[in-house]
């Protein structure tokens, strides 16, 4: 188990959406003085190299972050995301990317906290090396599931929560809602993302037939599709449900959505915004 490695994938187009989202939130969050807790239950290792073997293999980020890289004219709404890329790559070139543990320290405060749990060995060794050792700051090489529960409900009473799975066992659709489940229950004024990947429609189907089962109120769905639903043929669409989101947060995706649209798909992506269940 565990033969998923990010840095095969750091950058692409699923990469793109997660981590603007994720931008968009943040600096939400930073709107307020209050110190905030940033939890990464699936954290990765941090920051990826995109000239090394896994990054030129795939060649993701080619059709991802790449096509945005050097833009004049993006939108204000991809702002906080290309300043999160740029802080990594200073010198100019596009040479490395941030995974979310590193976009999220690009809008984390001196008084912020962070809690990252990743499972991989060599992940959480690299996640260890490429974060800043702060007493605020806690890497942890433990399930991220479990490690959710003992960082809820954060000391700020103010939170941002990503669940980034794999999925590369299938119970992961129903558990990694079941973990945000626990988390309202511990603490219910928090912000929860949650990753998805589309392979299965009818796997989407059910995690959104389970959300509204779990009588969790104010999720937000947004989804990007490259290529119609194919099943059995990997990856075809990417998407998000948020819990909490920012109140502008789906017009702003659907702005963010439209300009990968046209920067990275010619006009030929399928997206949405849906409040899968409202406030
Ligand atoms: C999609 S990647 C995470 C990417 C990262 N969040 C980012 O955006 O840069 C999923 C990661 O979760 C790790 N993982 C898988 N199962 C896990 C678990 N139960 N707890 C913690 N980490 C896990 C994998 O090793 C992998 O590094």
């Amino acid at each position: 188990m565990l033969s998923y490695r990010h840095g095969f994938h750091a950058g692409n187009y699923a990469d793109v959406l997660k981590h603007s989202a994720l931008c968009l939130i943040l600096e939400y969050m930073c709107k307020k003085d209050k110190p905030f807790a940033y939890i990464d239950t699936h954290a990765g290792a941090g920051s990826y190299s995109l000239k090394n073997d896994m990054a030129i293999k795939t060649g993701e980020f080619n059709e991802g972050v790449l096509k945005l890289w050097g833009q004049d004219h993006l939108p204000e709404e991809l702002g906080p995301y290309m300043h999160a890329i740029k802080k990594q790559n200073k010198k100019g070139n596009l040479s490395y990317y941030p995974g979310s543990p590193q976009v999220a320290l690009a809008f984390l405060r001196s008084n912020d906290a962070m809690r990252l749990f990743e499972l991989h060995p060599k992940d959480a060794d690299t996640l260890k090396k490429n974060t800043p050792s702060k007493s605020r700051f806690q890497v942890e090489h433990k399930d991220g599931y479990e490690g959710l529960k003992s960082a809820l409900p954060p000391v700020s009473r103010r939170a941002v929560v990503l669940i980034d799975p794999s999925y590369e066992l299938k119970s992961e659709y129903r558990a990694s809602i079941k973990a945000i489940e626990m988390g309202v229950k511990r603490f219910s004024t928090g912000t929860y993302m949650l990753w998805y990947p589309v392979v299965d429609r009818k796997l989407v189907q059910g995690m959104e037939k389970y959300w509204v089962k779990t009588g969790i109120k104010n999720v937000l769905q947004v989804e990007y599709c490259r290529e119609p639903d194919s099943p059995g043929y990997g990856m075809t669409g990417t998407g998000l449900f948020i819990v909490n989101p920012p109140w502008q947060l789906a017009n702003q995706l659907t702005t963010v959505m439209e300009a990968m649209n046209r920067y990275m798909d010619s006009g030929k992506a399928v997206s949405r915004v849906v409040q899968l269940v409202a406030e």
